[in-house]
């Protein structure tokens, strides 16, 4: 028997898990680590933080599973992406990592943009220079704290960081680089123009490998520390969403995935470097050597349904807590009495602003539609249905640039309801599937360290062996056809009520500071 082990570096903790050859996870562990907002709309970690958590994670599951640790034959790593973290020349940490939720760099992409171009960062990078990114906060730091910036010897991405601190090796792979803004996504490597046009020195980046390509080997001081074995081979691994979508075996034309989390991701494995000429999706390399993704990112996906227990659901969410039971069913199952449609009733899940397919912070929620028939169960149903045509957006822009969509997998939390997955198969007019596995990246990592140690030929032999269909949800035609009628409505809302969007907006930032503005 062989184990691979995966790591996830994630926003909230850092997740170790061990599957055998299989595919089946034996036992996975994680450990939490806090994040810090020394300012609105700031967000960073420390890196010394992850590393415990990690090392702690990996001690946990040997522990847990008893597994021999001659017996991990590989580990993959994964994490949250898009986060700076700066080294000096004697390797160490220079300050706080800036994540990939911070928002304080939105004049710094606006001067990249200008300094390169709009057309030509779309062309290299896949995408537009979003805050989230990578190369906007290394400008930050130049503009913002020179004395750190003069001692900056290498960049390093979150879970980049804890290769070195496994491997003492500095690498990346490609699906993470390409959230930096600083890598040819196309021609899958580091782009010098973006480097040179922001004078941003190539020597402060790590190796890129292939995802599965094995990059180092976990040393002797950490075999010490984890249990692990020293030599253990560690592959490149993946950006979060894309190891998600190994995970998911989305590593072929196709097929889609569906993630509803908090947020609501939608993915999709392409065998070219394909760009949405607005950059409205997010194209990027995928874990998969010689594959590109697409990606769309509705932000109050799962949020929204939330939103809506813990303020019209507080009478359900009481109840269920009395008999034992999940408040998310007790809503539904109200919503389920309702027609399909919510009776004309429209839900706008913008709660956060919104990320695809319209980038605006001012974006808000709404209900449209109301009358005197409508009631709770209506309001539920409608939230429901709002998410799932805010995903269908995504879709659309998938479709409109030639890509075919066979299957759906679902996963996340809003996968669990019977209801929303109907909801979702007839709002999409595409069969809806639910895979065997839940662990999300860390277990795409594991699949990524099985395919570079060799138990498995590749990626896509990895998720025939490992991923199962294991649910199926089909259309009604008599449901698909009313959302089809009721889609092109909630598409055209948003552009309706930009304006009133951003008139709103600019009252409420007014007021908030006394009408001084
Ligand atoms: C991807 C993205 C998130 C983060 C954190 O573009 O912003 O998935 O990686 O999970």
């Amino acid at each position: 028997m062989v184990y691979l082990m995966g790591i996830d570096v994630g926003t909230t903790g850092a997740k170790a898990l061990l599957i055998n050859e299989a595919g089946e996870v034996v036992v996975s562990a994680i450990t939490e680590y806090p994040m810090y907002t020394p300012h609105p709309q700031w967000a960073e970690q420390d890196p010394e933080d992850w590393w415990q958590a990690t090392a702690e994670s990996i001690r946990r599951v040997l522990a847990e599973s008893g597994a021999n640790p001659n017996q991990v034959v590989g580990v993959g790593l994964t994490g949250q992406m898009h986060g700076l973290v700066l080294l000096d020349k004697d390797d160490s940490v220079l300050r706080p990592c800036i994540m990939w939720n911070d928002q304080r760099t939105g004049s710094q992409c606006a001067w990249i943009t200008d300094k390169v171009g709009p057309k030509r960062v779309l062309q290299l990078t896949g995408n537009p220079v979003l805050p989230g990114f990578t190369a906007p906060k290394i400008v930050w730091v130049r503009e913002h704290e020179p004395e750190v910036y003069e001692k900056v010897a290498q960049v390093l991405l979150p879970k980049d960081y804890i290769r070195y601190r496994l491997t003492g090796e500095f690498a990346t792979e490609v699906s993470d680089a390409s959230g930096t803004s600083l890598f040819d996504v196309g021609r899958r490597h580091w782009s010098e123009e973006m480097l040179e046009a922001l004078d941003i020195p190539a020597e402060w980046l790590p190796e890129c490998y292939e995802s599965p390509v094995v990059s180092g080997q976990i040393s002797q001081t950490v075999a010490e520390a984890t249990g692990l074995k020293a030599g253990t081979p560690v592959v490149g691994g993946g950006g979060d969403q894309a190891a998600q979508a190994v995970g998911s075996g989305i590593v072929e034309t196709g097929l889609v995935s569906v993630t509803v989390g908090t947020s609501g991701v939608v993915f999709a494995s392409t065998d070219e470097f394909v760009v949405e000429p607005e950059g409205l999706l997010h194209a990027f390399c995928h874990a998969v050597p010689n594959k590109w993704h697409l990606m769309g990112v509705m932000l109050s996906a799962g949020g929204s349904f939330r939103w809506f227990r813990d303020t019209l659901g507080r009478m359900e969410k009481e109840i269920a807590s009395l008999i034992r039971k999940d408040p998310y069913e007790l809503l539904t199952a109200e919503a389920a009495r309702t027609p399909v449609g919510s009776e004309g009733l429209i839900f706008l899940p913008y709660l956060t602003g919104e990320r695809t397919p319209y980038p605006d912070p001012n974006a808000r929620g709404v209900f449209t539609g109301l009358t005197l028939r409508h009631d709770k169960a209506h309001l539920c149903r409608a939230v429901l249905e709002g998410v799932a045509y805010g995903l269908r957006d995504s879709l659309e822009l998938m479709e409109d640039l030639g890509l075919e969509i066979r299957q759906i997998r679902a996963s996340g939390g809003g996968a669990r309801s019977d209801l929303w997955r109907q909801i979702l198969a007839d709002v999409f007019d595409t069969e809806l599937v639910v895979i065997n596995v839940t662990e999300g990246a860390a277990y795409g990592a594991a699949l990524l360290a099985g395919a570079g140690a060799g138990v498995y030929k590749n990626v896509a032999e990895a998720c025939q062996q490992a991923v199962e269909v294991v649910q199926r949800t089909e259309p009604v035609k008599k449901n698909t056809a009313l959302y089809g009628e009721f889609y092109p409505v909630y598409r055209a809302l948003y552009g309706a009520l930009k304006p009133s969007f951003d008139q709103v907006s600019q009252v409420v930032a007014k007021s908030a500071t006394g009408g001084t503005e």
